[in-house]
């Protein structure tokens, strides 16, 4: 059985003292349930903090991205390293935001993902198509394109460490969301890509998550498709209620 999950990616959003009132409210809220793993991302500066609060709790940390380099002249940057030795063992990488506004390509994502797996990290690896892709029918291409150039060299050994999340860009901070059958299309066309590339097992067992504009109001009937294991959650995230409220959608 594959891994239920629901992240929370806080993008760059709550400063100290608004990260310790939502995670107090997760705690109530979040804390042992049953099937399904609960994983939030805030930002650099609360990850420790973070970490610290919920150290107690089954709810996971997770940073929103790393640099691929295992240390040096980065200035600005965090490595898998520092993560790690302040209790952080999950990472996001490939966010369409890090591609669009960082400049993030398939060649760094390649080389962040193996340093993450080298260093023993589970990397939740985010990909999907922007609206010209999909105006034009070139979603499936661009997806298979995405998930080949990052990951299609890795040892069929690193899958138990990684996580998909699918997030059609178009549907990222809109409020438009894939439909359910256009998730479930294309969550089952990313299983049946990592199963020629790799074998059934792998893609059986890979949990993919689906994100863009997942609220209260759509994720049962989203997560309710046989390919979508849960979900990565952007603005509906920063609010406990909803948050809980989405995570027991699953
Ligand atoms: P929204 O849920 O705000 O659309 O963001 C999704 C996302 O980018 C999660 O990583």
């Amino acid at each position: 059985m594959r891994k239920k999950i629901v992240a929370g990616n806080w993008k760059m959003n709550k400063n100290l003292a608004e990260t310790g009132n939502l995670l107090g409210e997760l705690k109530g809220r979040v804390d042992q349930i049953d099937n399904v793993e609960v994983i939030v991302a805030p930002t650099f500066t609360n990850l420790y903090y973070s970490f610290e609060q919920l150290r107690e709790t089954t709810i996971t940390v997770a940073a929103q991205n790393m640099h691929q380099a295992a240390n040096g002249a980065f200035t600005g940057e965090i490595s898998a390293d520092m993560l790690k030795s302040i209790g952080v063992e999950t990472v996001i990488l490939g966010h369409s935001e890090r591609r669009a506004h960082f400049g993030e390509t398939d060649a760094i994502l390649k080389e962040k993902v193996v340093t993450a797996i080298q260093k023993e990290m589970t990397v939740i690896f985010c990909f999907g198509e922007e609206l010209n892709d999909r105006k034009s029918d070139k979603h499936f291409d661009l997806v298979a394109s995405q998930l080949k150039n990052a990951l299609f060299d890795l040892d069929k050994s690193a899958w138990s460490q990684i996580i998909l999340a699918y997030e059609p860009v178009w549907a990222i901070g809109t409020g438009e969301t894939a439909s359910p059958k256009q998730a479930q299309e294309m969550h089952a066309f990313i299983r049946k890509t990592i199963a020629k590339a790799f074998d059934q097992q792998i893609a059986d067992q890979v949990s993919i998550l689906y994100g863009g504009s997942v609220k209260p109001a759509n994720a049962k009937e989203i997560f309710a498709k046989q390919d979508v294991d849960g979900g990565l959650i952007g603005g509906a995230a920063l609010d406990a209620e909803s948050f809980e409220a989405i995570v027991r959608a699953i």
